[in-house]
């Protein structure tokens, strides 16, 4: 077993195990990925400030989101064709959650069914929607959610339309992969991954195949989105979801301070403050720098979560000091399935913990309830003055 210390040792070694139309998959962003990168240099902008002489025993990275307790204020994201970075994968990543005691989000665009997940773990998992066309398929897949007790449902509001990821075009992304030559050779190299692959019967998309009629090429993720998903999208209909749903609702994609308002009357029980991880309107502003902003109109009527660049557990302390009740982690999980399975996504939760762990206590707090802005040293023009 190799020693892990960080999520880029887990990233490296994904890259090698994972073929490379899937690890790209997970490793880009849209356009020229500005945003994508910015989402993780952002974050390195803020620093922290070192207290001394404090008493550091006792201390607990224990805290709620949505009014659910969690092991530390992580979620883990909902990601596309998670079970084509690892057999299994949502169910691997969903049981590592779950042991650690985090909330697993599960993907429409999973691999792994809602109903696989829900038989294969013991605690309620989150169920993220993208909104359909279809009205009946979708009535029927919120539904499938409720029978399988997901105990919230994220509506994904920043992806009516595909963001171009250039890699993706050029590889001929699918699910199950389309044996070309490329491919072939590619697989060669990852015979383990293509091993466990053999061995497992979900290898195509979970929740649709055998579900909806009508789709040219129920393989391509490119297909699906431009076919099925509802570019029509509206806060009414946000609202008729809310309704039919009756639980617990987060709102994925808010990236501007009059969306934060908008989501506070619909009554959504938080929003996430995402760039879906710089893969869809590239030249946006990253998550981190957009945060502030739309803390200040929400005005702490409503749960304020994070993601896209999350890749360290001193980035976790940055957002949840600045005001986000909790954060999301797509990547840094990703990689870790990619790596080791379910051990890796247990390994990339353990490092995040510890790192959040032990800066906290440099920073001379004992719980997540001291991390305020006053631990942070943010430069004076962090969120920019944008005409
Ligand atoms: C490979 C990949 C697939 C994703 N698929 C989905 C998805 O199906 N639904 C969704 O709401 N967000 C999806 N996202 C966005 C994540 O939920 C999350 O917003 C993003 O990964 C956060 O950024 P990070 O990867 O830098 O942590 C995906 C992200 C990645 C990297």
């Amino acid at each position: 077993m190799p020693v892990i210390t960080c999520i880029d040792d887990l990233k490296r070694l994904a890259e090698r195990r994972v073929p490379r139309m899937f690890y790209d998959y997970a490793e880009s962003g849209s356009w020229t990925e500005q945003t994508f990168r910015e989402n993780t240099s952002d974050f390195d902008q803020i620093r922290l400030r070192q207290r001394v002489a404090v008493n550091m025993e006792g201390r607990s990275t224990k805290a709620q989101m949505i009014g659910q307790d969690v092991a530390m204020p992580v979620a883990l994201a909902p990601v596309g064709l998670t079970g084509m970075q690892h057999a299994d994968g949502e169910i691997k990543a969903a049981k590592a959650a779950e042991k650690f005691g985090v909330p697993f989000t599960l993907s429409t665009m999973s691999i792994c069914s809602i109903e696989d997940v829900a038989e294969n773990t013991e605690k309620p998992f989150w169920f993220q929607l993208y909104t359909m066309r279809d009205q009946e398929y979708l009535r029927r897949l919120i539904q499938r959610a409720k029978d399988a007790k997901c105990s919230a449902l994220v509506i994904t509001l920043d992806l009516q339309i595909l963001g171009q990821r250039h890699k993706d075009l050029k590889n001929g992304l699918s699910a199950p992969p389309k044996m070309t030559a490329k491919t072939i050779a590619n697989l060669a190299w990852k015979w383990r991954w293509g091993l466990q692959m053999l061995q497992t019967k979900r290898r195509g998309f979970g929740n649709i195949v055998g579900h909806v009629d009508g789709i040219d090429d129920p393989s391509s993720l490119f297909s699906w989105t431009a076919e099925q998903f509802d570019p029509k999208l509206d806060w009414a209909k946000i609202a008729e979801i809310k309704e039919m749903w009756g639980g617990k609702v987060i709102l994925k994609g808010i990236l501007d301070a009059e969306d934060a308002r908008m989501a506070l009357k619909v009554g959504a029980d938080a929003i996430i403050v995402s760039n879906h991880g710089g893969r869809q309107l590239d030249g946006a502003l990253s998550s981190i720098r957009m945060l502030q902003p739309i803390l200040d109109a929400v005005g702490g009527q409503i749960e304020v979560h994070l993601d896209s660049g999350i890749r360290s557990g001193q980035d976790i302390l940055k957002a949840v000091a600045m005001g986000a009740t909790g954060t999301y982690i797509g990547r840094a999980f990703v990689y870790g399935l990619g790596a080791m399975g379910e051990a890796g996504v247990s390994a990339a939760l353990e490092v995040l913990h510890k790192e959040l762990n032990i800066s906290m206590a440099l920073c001379g707090q004992r719980e997540i309830a001291g991390l305020t802005p006053d631990v942070l040293l943010v430069p004076e023009d962090f969120s920019g003055r944008w005409q």
